[in-house]
């Protein structure tokens, strides 16, 4: 049985947060914000007006704390466990299944009237080892039983399902990626990686997900472009494309080219979501209110972008707070230049940013 992560009778006591958001004085959360601001709305309330959802990527090993729970459940509507239901976690050694962090996590969920996207089937990283040596028809009939045996065991919970993660390399080729051993299989193992999928939990939305196809115009960015179209008129059951957005803001497309890129997927049929949004400010130039400041309009100007694609159905920031963002670890930080990166919308407090405020304000249209 899995070990249950329960909010117990603290589940009830959902007015603390909000107490101790309105407590927080004015020139600590948002030195531009109005008054009215300083006791925001959970975010997942503006989601639902919207027709929206608003996610976070949580982790299993922050429970433990207990405004962790408390804070996800009442802000976001949508959680994405950040590595509880990848390879590694749920298939150690072949054939044999752990699914016991995983079950939490939905529960967890089902407890806060929260939506799951599953995160991830096939990716090249996090695999167990004796996953990660396999190749040709091996490595195929261990990825089709690690697809069914995950996407089974969790039928009928998880409204997204991210299928595949970044099967395309980076760079001019616009190729497989180089270092997944899947990509041995030749392009067709997404395909099949889709079809077991459906066929294990046939009403899960499937999605293909990766970074840096932001925008239309690289190689990567075409690639996946015409990896989608392709499975769409393969008849593959494909049905959504998700935009991990780790915004780099020394070199990011706009929020026009965003939009206009998700656009073309959305004329495909296909839903569009955010799946890991983050902003790190450590590269931004500028006072630290200044960097807050700029986060705020960054992350405001991609999620209204999103939301003006009326395919777009959610965007998800990988961790809830600035200390539990996988970018406080230096060996993925150092990917987005000078730290600190306080790439979240909520501190190491959990008090609202600026750029809390930014995504309210793109939820309400404003
Ligand atoms: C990251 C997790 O946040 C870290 O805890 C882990 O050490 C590495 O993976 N793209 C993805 C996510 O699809 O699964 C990654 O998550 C971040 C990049």
């Amino acid at each position: 049985m899995g070990r249950r992560i329960s909010m117990g009778a603290m589940g009830l006591a959902i007015a603390l947060p909000l107490a101790m958001l309105g407590c927080i004085k004015k020139e600590s959360v948002d030195p531009q914000a109005s008054a009215a601001e300083t006791t925001p709305p959970p975010l997942r309330e503006a989601a639902s007006r919207a027709k929206r959802h608003v996610g976070v990527a949580l982790a299993t090993w922050h429970f433990g704390e207990g405004r962790y729970a408390q804070v996800a459940g009442r802000t976001f509507d949508s959680l994405t466990p950040e590595n509880e239901m990848k390879w590694d976690s749920t298939e150690p050694r072949p054939g044999s299944f752990d699914f016991t962090a995983g079950d939490s996590l939905v529960a967890f969920a089902v407890e806060n009237g929260m939506r799951v996207r599953g995160h991830t089937l096939v990716w090249h990283q996090q695999l167990p080892t004796w996953a990660s040596g396999l190749s040709g028809d091996g490595l195929h009939a261990a990825m089709i039983r690690h697809v069914q045996g995950v996407a089974g065991h969790f039928k009928g919970k998880i409204a997204q399902w991210d299928v595949v993660n970044e099967a395309i390399a980076e760079g001019p080729s616009g190729e497989l990626r180089g270092d997944s051993p899947f990509s041995g299989l030749g392009p067709t193992y997404i395909d099949d990686a889709f079809r077991a999928a459906r066929e294990a939990d046939p009403h899960a939305m499937l999605f293909y997900n990766d970074y840096d196809i932001e925008a239309a115009g690289s190689p990567k960015s075409e690639a996946a472009f015409h990896l989608l179209e392709r499975l769409k008129q393969a008849g593959v059951p494909v049905d959504g494309v998700g935009f991990q957005m780790h915004v780099d803001p020394r070199h990011w497309p706009s929020a026009s080219e965003i939009q206009h890129n998700m656009e073309r997927y959305a004329a495909l049929g296909l839903a569009v979501e955010i799946t890991e949004m983050d902003v790190p400010v450590g590269e931004i130039a500028g006072t630290p209110a200044e960097k807050l400041q700029r986060q705020r309009e960054i992350t405001h100007d991609i999620v209204a972008a999103c939301f003006a694609v009326e395919k777009c159905s959610g965007v998800t920031f990988w961790g809830l707070n600035d200390e539990y963002s996988w970018l406080s670890d230096p060996k993925w930080g150092r990917l987005r230049g000078r730290p600190p990166h306080l790439p979240l919308p909520l501190d190491p407090d959990y008090r609202p940013k600026p750029m809390y405020f930014g995504i309210l304000d793109a939820l309400q249209g404003r």
